[in-house]
């Protein structure tokens, strides 16, 4: 064995969650900065089976896979279920969030004491590098849906996906 667990100091993990269809420049940079303060970092694509994404979780998971490849502490799975169950199941003390703007804070703080009243899980939010402040999965799929330039929103696989998505609907 290698790593933390080895030297007798326990592993320190934690989970950065999202619907993740697809994921952006701004969802990448949480993670990478995740993966340099956590030894093991697990991105869960938490599956809503009553929205219909553009991307089906398989090809969420492939594309984050991809533009996660180079940290080597990042895993990527998918959860049906509660975001507490996922941590419980992995022995997850943290959720990393990223905070674009006051406006996300709101829902946001519900969510993290809804989630530390169920099992105590911890959430930290990591302040969203201001080129990023605007920018959502949404926005990309809209503006890409009409031909807008988000080239220097996703990464490169994120911008062919949605190309070969988009031309075929
Ligand atoms: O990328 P999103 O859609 O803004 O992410 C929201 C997400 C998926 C992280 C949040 O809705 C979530 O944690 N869902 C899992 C179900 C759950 O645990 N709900 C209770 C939240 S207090």
């Amino acid at each position: 064995m290698t790593g933390p667990e080895s030297e007798g100091s326990p592993v320190r993990r934690a989970v950065c969650p999202g619907s993740f269809d697809p994921i952006t420049n701004g969802h990448l940079d949480i993670i990478a900065r995740a993966s340099r303060l956590y030894d093991e970092v697990f991105v869960a694509v938490m599956i809503n089976t009553s929205k219909k994404g553009l991307f089906d979780v398989d090809e969420r998971i492939g594309l984050i896979r991809e533009v996660t490849a180079e940290y080597a502490n990042v895993r990527v799975e998918a959860h049906h279920g509660l975001l507490v169950d996922f941590c419980k199941d992995r022995d997850i003390p943290a959720i990393v969030k990223g905070l674009r703007a006051v406006s996300d804070f709101d829902y946001e703080l519900q969510m993290a004491q809804m989630n530390n009243g169920l099992t105590g899980v911890e959430t930290l939010f990591v302040p969203t590098n201001p080129t990023y402040s605007f920018l959502s999965s949404s926005l990309v799929k809209e503006v890409a849906a009409w031909g807008g330039d988000v080239s220097h929103l996703v990464p490169p696989q994120v911008l062919a996906a949605l190309g070969d998505r988009l031309r075929k609907d």
